[in-house]
């Protein structure tokens, strides 16, 4: 039996203290995007996303909703799972820190670090304010005119120290450092690269990996006082998802190391630093790239609860459709870079490619279709050079959009596939069909034939971005739909194949007022 590369995708797991908003679906749509092409692509692959719900943030709003901070928990992580769904994310696994699975594979974790010799205890200091309990860093504190010391929340800190473990970070610089030099594209963007280059250039302190002012964590082994600190518990979720600490686990055979973390830019740090330095002192393989893309702004501003400028993924949806959304939020925005969202260029965008470019095609050439070639596949005849000029392009695709997928420039794969539509927009203004009708329908049933096979093979490849809308376009198509695989671009479309009546796949947007 041949065995199928496999591939494994990871999202950031979300804060379950946040509410989901277009942001949280933006690293999520991104992964499935890949997902989906590679499966189609013939690829075995593992889609991972998940929820983080440790620390005090958690304990403390559990507190203030009376509530049992477990039940808080699984309340908030379906909001999250609510979010997949409605996305239509094809992830394979959805982990949440609290399960027992995550619990066993971080304390094994944290066990082979200690017996390495990478953690010690010592003790931790910062700037700690009682109401807010929290730390703050040092640039976040002001004083107050009064004498005192405030954080930006307007609560007072103190300088407190508590007992902490440590893990020896600084002995990884250079390991580090060799590492990225052997494996250049570990980090990307490359301007992301370079910024983790001179971090880790800079010099690496000791990291802080527990605490023991709250007490909603993974308890230190061996040490009940303290719980583990963010970063060891969230990390680590890449590989108890897999079965860790089982690594014959058939899933950590197959797809560790991952192929790609998707992450935004804020915590790249934490992967690109201190999770490859954890890898390396368990003596674990490495991930193979980490890519962090940018945030999405609206009208300019982050997106933030405090600022009232959230837009939810339901809400989008509700409005303009799923399939649209994901194209938007796939092709406006160059991935790797900040974006602004706003309605306008929104409702430009949309209207533009998907109602006129490509829905417009669709509809034009299959009402013809219906009308004309007895709602069949038309037979083509002899191909002009023209006819051949489109196909070609289109029969570029999939090579063109491939290498596009694997450099992760997804607004760039659809602007090639769109570069086709408009393509055969062209063709069939200037073949003009509606006019062969009269003078020359074995030509018209040429043109018509020519026009479905390019909208055959723009429909499968855009098939990860708009799963609905795309399959709609390949039933109007009659492709069945056990051929709607990457390697079935080369079986062209069956003359005489008796065609449903056509429908419109992308109604035209009306902005709201
Ligand atoms: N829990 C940590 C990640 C641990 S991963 C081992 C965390 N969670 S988060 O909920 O605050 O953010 C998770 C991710 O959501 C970000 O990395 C980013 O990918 C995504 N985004 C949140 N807001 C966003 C935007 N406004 N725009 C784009 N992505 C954003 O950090």
């Amino acid at each position: 039996m041949v065995t199928r590369p496999s591939f494994f995708i990871t999202t950031p797991i979300y804060y379950v203290n946040a509410v989901p908003h277009i942001g949280h679906a933006y690293s999520g749509l991104a992964c499935d995007v890949l997902a989906r092409f590679k499966r189609l692509d013939g690829f075995d692959m593992h889609f991972l996303t998940g929820t983080d719900e440790h620390g005090q943030k958690v304990e403390t709003a559990a507190r203030q909703c009376n509530i049992e901070t477990r039940a808080y928990c699984d309340q908030v992580s379906k909001n999250f799972q609510d979010l997949a769904r409605a996305m239509k994310f094809s992830n394979d696994d959805f982990i949440r820190t609290t399960q027992e699975r995550h619990y066993k594979g971080c304390q094994a974790l944290w066990r082979v670090l200690d017996q390495a010799g990478q953690i010690y205890q010592n003790s931790y200091s910062g700037w700690y304010s009682v109401s807010d309990e929290a730390y703050y860093d040092a640039e976040e504190i002001s004083d107050d005119g009064k004498g005192s010391k405030i954080a930006p929340t307007g609560s007072r800190v103190a300088w407190i120290e508590e007992p902490s473990y440590f893990f020896r970070l600084s002995n990884w610089q250079q390991p580090l450092l060799d590492f990225y030099a052997e494996n250049p594209d570990f980090v990307q963007p490359e301007s992301r690269h370079n910024e983790v280059l001179r971090f880790v250039e800079s010099g690496l302190q000791d990291l802080s990996i527990s605490r023991t002012k709250f007490s909603w964590g993974i308890p230190v082994p061996d040490d009940p006082d303290h719980v583990m600190y963010v970063w060891v518990d969230a990390l680590t979720n890449y590989i108890t998802a897999l079965g860790y600490p089982d690594t014959s686990d058939a899933r950590f055979q197959k797809f560790w190391p991952a192929d790609v973390h998707v992450i935004g830019k804020e915590i790249l740090r934490f992967h690109a630093v201190y999770w490859p330095a954890m890898l390396m002192a368990a003596k674990l393989e490495l991930p193979r790239r980490v890519y962090a893309h940018g945030l999405l702004m609206r009208d300019g501003r982050k997106m933030s609860k405090s600022i009232g400028n959230v837009v939810t993924a339901q809400e989008m949806i509700q409005r303009i459709g799923l399939d649209a959304l994901r194209y938007f939020l796939m092709r406006e925005v160059p991935f790797g870079q900040d974006g602004t969202y706003s309605d306008q260029t929104m409702y430009n965008r949309l209207n533009s490619d998907l109602a006129n470019d490509l829905g417009n095609l669709c509809q034009r050439t299959l009402s013809i279709v219906a009308k004309h070639c007895a709602a069949q596949v038309p037979t083509p005849s002899v191909l002009t050079p023209e006819d051949e000029v489109l196909l070609k392009r289109a029969a570029a695709l999939p090579a063109t959009v491939r290498e596009l997928m694997d450099a992760m420039a997804y607004h760039r794969a659809l602007s090639s596939v769109m570069a086709v539509a408009s393509e055969a927009n062209r063709y069939i203004n200037a073949m003009a069909p509606w006019v062969l009708r009269k003078t020359d329908p074995e030509r018209m049933a040429t043109v018509l034939y020519v026009i479905m096979e390019t909208l055959r093979q723009i429909a499968l490849i855009l098939q990860p971005f708009m799963p609905d809308a795309m399959a709609r376009m390949l039933d109007q198509l009659a492709v069945p739909s056990d051929q709607r695989a990457f390697v079935d671009f080369a079986k062209p479309l069956v003359t005489g194949n008796p065609l449903p009546s056509p429908s419109p796949v992308f109604p035209r947007l009306t902005p709201p007022e």
